[in-house]
């Protein structure tokens, strides 16, 4: 009997050896451990064996049975590991890959953190304010007159409600003043409208970002100092830079900025880049108004303002001469900018 389980064990041993696919091992193993297989036969004499050797017949059943599911389980193995090299046999691993695409940052936005990371460095913090504006915060705070231009319906987009498309960044300046403890230090990227006829230098819709230091005693040549060492870092050390005398409303005085443009194949020229001045003490008494606290009291705090727009920036940046290529979204436009 004993003797039966041994030859069990060695045929199957051998048999599973032989084995060359997955098929042949699954008959395998119910021949020798299905139920009807020659172990499970084998097993089943276990109650015609005389107590005494039952235990010794056991134990020889066990081992064939391990014996067995481990030399399944090691043929397994090895049929599985040839068959997943034969299935990339045939690939080629030496063919150049296909390439993949990469998305790049477009160049807005690529100009406003740049824009952001040197103000940033200065203390500046991220404000944010509605596009969607009162006429208080995008005018009448800003100390803007009711018959200014900007006011007019040809230039704004205007809602039946009374409020209005912000025509520029500078509503922030009041958002922000209305609520914030000075010293403030804010800047306001984000966009503005207005009803300009689209060329290749207007949008109806554009990027602007605005700046706000207010604070004790602030005065013009910390405005100088910020707006130069600003657009030297983004242009490079030596941007000729000018402030010539303007007026806004909300500044006073007022001054637009200009820097000396090189670009290839033209003869040097002023660009205008930005507009700046002091707050005028009009909008710190508007907002003043408004607040329960007196901190912003025009006696007792001084502050400059800038705005740029980044969509102009870009274009200088980037030697961009038509600005509506910044919202076609044409891959060979944008690729450039990688
Ligand atoms: N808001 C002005 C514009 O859209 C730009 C500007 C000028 C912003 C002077 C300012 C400033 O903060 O002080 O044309």
């Amino acid at each position: 009997m004993s003797q039966d389980v041994q030859d069990i064990k060695t045929e199957a041993l051998a048999a599973i050896s032989r084995v060359d696919s997955l098929q042949s091992l699954d008959e395998q193993k119910i021949s020798f451990l299905g139920k009807k297989g020659k172990l499970t036969v084998a097993q089943a004499l276990m109650k015609t064996i005389p107590n005494e050797e039952k235990k010794a017949f056991g134990q020889l059943l066990n081992e064939a049975r391990n014996a067995i599911n481990s030399a399944l389980e090691e043929k397994l193995s090895i049929l599985q590991n040839e068959a997943d090299a034969a299935s990339v046999a045939s690939i080629d691993l030496t063919l150049p890959a296909y390439p993949t695409p990469q998305a790049t940052l477009h160049p807005l936005t690529i100009v406003k953190d740049e824009a952001i990371q040197i103000l940033r460095r200065l203390g500046f913090s991220i404000a944010d304010g509605p596009e969607i504006e009162t006429e208080f915060h995008c005018f009448d705070a800003l100390n803007t007159p009711l018959d200014h231009p900007a006011r007019n319906e040809k230039d704004t987009f205007y809602f039946n409600s009374g409020k209005l498309l912000r025509t520029h960044t500078s509503s922030v300046q009041v958002r922000t003043m209305e609520k914030a403890v000075p010293p403030i230090r804010i800047i306001a990227p984000g966009s503005a409208y207005r009803r300009d006829e689209i060329d290749a230098t207007h949008l109806s819709v554009f990027n602007q970002l605005e700046g706000l230091y207010v604070a004790e005693d602030v005065n013009l040549g910390d405005l100088k100092g910020t707006l130069e060492y600003f657009f030297q870092c983004l242009f490079g050390e030596d941007t000729e830079i000018r402030f010539r005398p303007h007026f806004f409303p909300f500044t006073e005085p007022s001054f637009e900025i200009d820097i000396m443009l090189h670009a290839k194949g033209q003869k040097p020229k002023w660009v205008e880049v930005a507009g700046c001045g002091m707050v005028d003490p009009a909008v710190f008494s508007a907002i003043n108004k408004q607040r329960k606290d007196d901190l912003l009291n025009p006696e007792k705090v001084t502050g400059f303002a800038f705005g740029m727009g980044i969509d102009r920036l870009a274009m200088i940046k980037y030697g961009i001469r038509d600005i509506r290529l910044l919202i076609e979204n044409d891959k060979r436009f944008l690729s450039q900018f990688a």
